[in-house]
């Protein structure tokens, strides 16, 4: 959680973390980001957690990668650590156009990535979505042990349709409305599970996705009402 005195306290990922340095990545979409965007070295801001549960996965697995819009950021990080595990990793990087791709130059540089760029507008890789890029390399016979996507939600849901269909395990970021980040104020409870996002996500496994009725459909605001997608 990340907190700028007399703003507001809003949850974004860890980018990096090498022990010295965190990075996170914001989009500047409204008071707080905007507030942030305008922050100057040696700025304070406040830190709190982490929280919530991580992606997770096995020495040498296959995993395919699915970041859209800021979702690069976690993605990066993600990708990072699994090849120290020797994983082969391929990322599947996805934007409305070629301004918005982020962290192309870092996930290419990277050892053990294959790096996979799709554009809805064509302006630069594939013209159309990321997973049907993934969709492709599975017809053409690709193997994977798990996919992990963080992104918008219909791009989560097209995700967890693809895992079911191959049943291929699957671990999704799922984004709520967050206050505490710790389980308390139940602000970030799903539709019907009641399960809090903050502690028991918002990286949640496919099995569980498939539950939540809410999932691709609404959300809920900051006072608990609801948002369609
Ligand atoms: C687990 C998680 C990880 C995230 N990681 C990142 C990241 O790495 N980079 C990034 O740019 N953004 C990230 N976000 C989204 C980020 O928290 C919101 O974009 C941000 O809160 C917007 O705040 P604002 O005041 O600038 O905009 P506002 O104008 O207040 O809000 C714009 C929209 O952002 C969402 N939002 C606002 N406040 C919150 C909140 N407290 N909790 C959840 N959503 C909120 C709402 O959907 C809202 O409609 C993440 C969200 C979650 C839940
Ligand atoms: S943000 Fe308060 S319970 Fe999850």
């Amino acid at each position: 959680m990340v907190w700028l005195p007399g703003v507001d306290e809003i949850p974004v990922s860890v980018a990096l973390d090498d022990g010295k340095q965190i990075k996170i990545t914001v989009c500047a979409v409204g008071d707080m980001t905007k507030e942030m965007a305008k922050c100057k070295e040696g700025d304070l801001i406040g830190l709190r957690g982490p929280f919530g549960t991580q992606y997770e996965w096995e020495k040498g697995q296959k995993l395919a990668l699915l970041a859209g819009g800021y979702g690069s950021a976690p993605m990066y990080f993600v990708a990072n650590e699994a090849i120290k595990d020797d994983c082969k990793v391929d990322v599947f990087v996805g934007a409305r156009s070629k301004d918005h791709l982020l962290y192309l130059e870092e996930l290419g540089s990277l050892e053990g990535v294959t790096l996979h760029v799709a554009t809805d507008d064509g302006s630069e890789g594939f013209k159309g979505f990321n997973v049907q890029q993934l969709t492709e390399l599975i017809g053409e016979g690709k193997k994977f042990d798990q996919f992990f996507a963080c992104g918008p939600e219909g791009m989560l849901k097209a995700v967890s349709g693809l895992s079911s269909e191959h049943q291929i395990p699957s671990q999704l970021s799922l984004e709520r409305y967050m206050k505490c980040g710790y389980g308390l104020c139940g602000n970030c409870t799903v539709d019907p599970l009641g399960i809090r996002l903050c502690i028991d996500g918002p990286v949640v496994h496919n099995d569980v996705c498939v539950k939540i009725t809410e999932f691709g459909k609404y959300h809920r605001d900051d006072v608990g009402r609801k948002v369609e997608f």
